[in-house]
């Protein structure tokens, strides 16, 4: 049975616009006979790296911290499938970011040049053979998601493990009002969670469909601008 682990760095977790993407696809992973299991970043105790190697040079594979790390990682290592959900914070939010930045502790420290980088790669007790990328974003182009995708590709190839696709939402929170455009958004979602079940990989043109506009460009820059606005005049 596919293990699948998704961590939510959302700093608004399960009302958020990304947990609103990645429900559906948990859900239609969970109906295909996948075990799911989400954990909030946010919610976690986890502490700074203290970018000393420790768990490189001295300690391998222990890390210098005693925190919710320690609850995180054997789930990780179990993990078949490692789901890094996220909103767009130019680039990450904090919590998020932190606790990617403590992956140090499963990855070997042996460096491999491969396809013209040095690379690491996970531990070979670390089960994850795929990661996906899960993220929303508030304006309107997908362009806005390009440098957290960038970030989960770097970290799936530095786990040495298969970057198996990203689901990405622009102008996520729009889902709420535009409810009809929404049902195809949501049904695409489901599509790629069952996809990546049974053939193991997400159809490009299901993944497009996640992204598709909900709003014109103009449309959506004119409802910004005019809050905006809004705001300006009662705070005067
Ligand atoms: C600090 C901050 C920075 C943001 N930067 C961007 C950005 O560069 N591009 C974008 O499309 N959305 C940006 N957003 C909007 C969020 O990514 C978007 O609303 C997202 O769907 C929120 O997801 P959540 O509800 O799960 O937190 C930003 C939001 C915040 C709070």
């Amino acid at each position: 049975m596919t293990k699948v682990l998704a961590i939510n760095g959302s700093a608004r977790m399960e009302k958020g616009n990304t947990a609103m993407v990645l429900t559906p696809f948990l859900q239609s992973m969970e109906k295909e006979g996948a075990t799911v299991e989400v954990v909030y970043a946010k919610k976690l105790k986890i502490r700074p790296c203290m970018g000393d190697f420790q768990c490189w040079f001295d300690k391998v594979g222990e890390c210098i911290h005693t925190d919710d790390m320690q609850i995180l990682f054997p789930k990780m290592k179990e993990a078949d499938i490692l789901v890094l959900a996220t909103p767009v914070y130019l680039p990450l939010p904090g919590e998020f970011q932190n606790l990617l930045n403590r992956l140090m502790p499963i990855c070997e420290p042996i460096l491999e040049f491969r396809n013209g980088r040095t690379r690491a790669k996970f531990h070979d007790d670390v089960n994850i053979s795929k990661i996906v990328l899960v993220a929303t974003g508030g304006w309107w182009e997908k362009g806005n998601l390009d440098t957290v995708l960038h970030i989960a590709k770097e970290i799936a190839e530095n786990g040495g493990v298969e970057f198996a696709g990203a689901l990405l939402r622009p102008h996520a929170f729009l889902m709420n009002e535009f409810e009809e455009k929404a049902l195809a958004v949501v049904d695409a979602i489901k599509m790629a969670g069952k996809q990546l079940i049974k053939q193991g990989k997400m159809n490009t043109d299901v993944l497009e469909s996640i992204s598709q506009p909900l709003i014109a460009e103009a449309d959506l820059r004119e409802r910004y601008n005019r809050n905006y606005e809004r705001a300006k005049k009662a705070s005067s």
